[in-house]
């Protein structure tokens, strides 16, 4: 039998300026500190927030990390958070839904509205995910996420330091590794032997929510197990706005 795919060597395969990329990733979080506290890490779990974590542990930083718990994540992401809880040098807050908001919307619109249409979707990731945000990124100046612009092309301009949340909800948003691609982040796993999700030995690249989230077969684009019966365009949860490029952004300390 197949022994199951190992995603780091898979996967990593350096880029030949990794070393230039990761020395601006760690200018970013050490300036951070000093720049835009108070700040937290979004992080989902997935490859790119495990690394952004392991970095701040890493650098010694006083960035809490916070995790959206929605009660519909896969068991190994929840396995992930306990092992990280147990390990992280960094304090690991856990953030989920109003209970009786999940149950209510439950009643009112069934587990599986999620796939007969988009608002209704939407709505589910505004009880699960975007109210326990509000409430995570409470009186923050900043939050650090792992956005990368090989994502996907709405994501092909996200800045290092992206100001595109200023006026609308007052804050900075830090993507350190905006410029990494999928090989610096297995490189960077395999090499610092980091903790990861194990779904990601199972073809499953982007990972969110469990009736969101399908593993992709070859030649599938990196985002297409996620919300995977609705366009491409309509594949944001609101966590974060499409990014087009803005004249708020500003390029990472060298
Ligand atoms: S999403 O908008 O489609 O769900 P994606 O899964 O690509 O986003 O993750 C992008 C970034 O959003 C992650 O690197 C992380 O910073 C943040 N994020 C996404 N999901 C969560 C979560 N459940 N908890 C905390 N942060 C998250
Ligand atoms: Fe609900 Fe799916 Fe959004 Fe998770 S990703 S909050 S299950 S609609």
């Amino acid at each position: 039998m197949r022994p199951t795919p190992q995603a780091p060597e898979q996967h990593a395969r350096p880029s030949t300026d990794f070393a230039d990329k990761l020395a601006r990733s760690r200018a970013l979080l050490n300036a951070s500190v000093t720049d835009f506290s108070p700040l937290k890490q979004a992080s989902s779990l997935g490859a790119e927030d495990v690394v952004i974590t392991h970095l701040i542990n890493a650098l010694r930083l006083d960035i809490p990390v916070f995790v959206l718990d929605t009660g519909a994540l896969h068991h190994e992401t929840l396995a992930l958070l306990e092992r990280t809880q147990a390990h992280s040098g960094a304090s690991i807050e856990v953030y989920r839904p109003e209970h009786s908001a999940v149950i209510q919307w439950v009643r009112d619109h069934g587990q599986d509205a999620i796939y007969r249409s988009i608002d209704a979707r939407k709505a589910c990731c505004e009880v699960r995910k975007l109210e326990p945000l509000r409430r995570a990124l409470q009186g923050q100046r900043a939050w650090v996420t792992g956005l990368r612009r090989e994502q996907s092309s709405n994501r092909g301009a996200v800045e290092m330091i992206d100001k595109s949340e200023l006026t609308t909800h007052g804050r900075i948003k830090l993507n350190p590794l905006a410029e990494w691609n999928w090989g610096d982040v297995w490189h960077y796993i395999a090499t610092e032997g980091v903790d990861y999700n194990p779904l990601h030995d199972q073809f499953f690249p982007s990972i969110g929510c469990a009736p969101c989230t399908r593993a992709i077969s070859l030649g599938e684009d990196f985002r297409a197990g996620r919300w995977w019966w609705e366009d491409e365009a309509a594949k944001e949860c609101g966590l974060h706005a499409t990014h087009v490029p803005n004249q708020n952004s500003e390029k990472a300390p060298a």
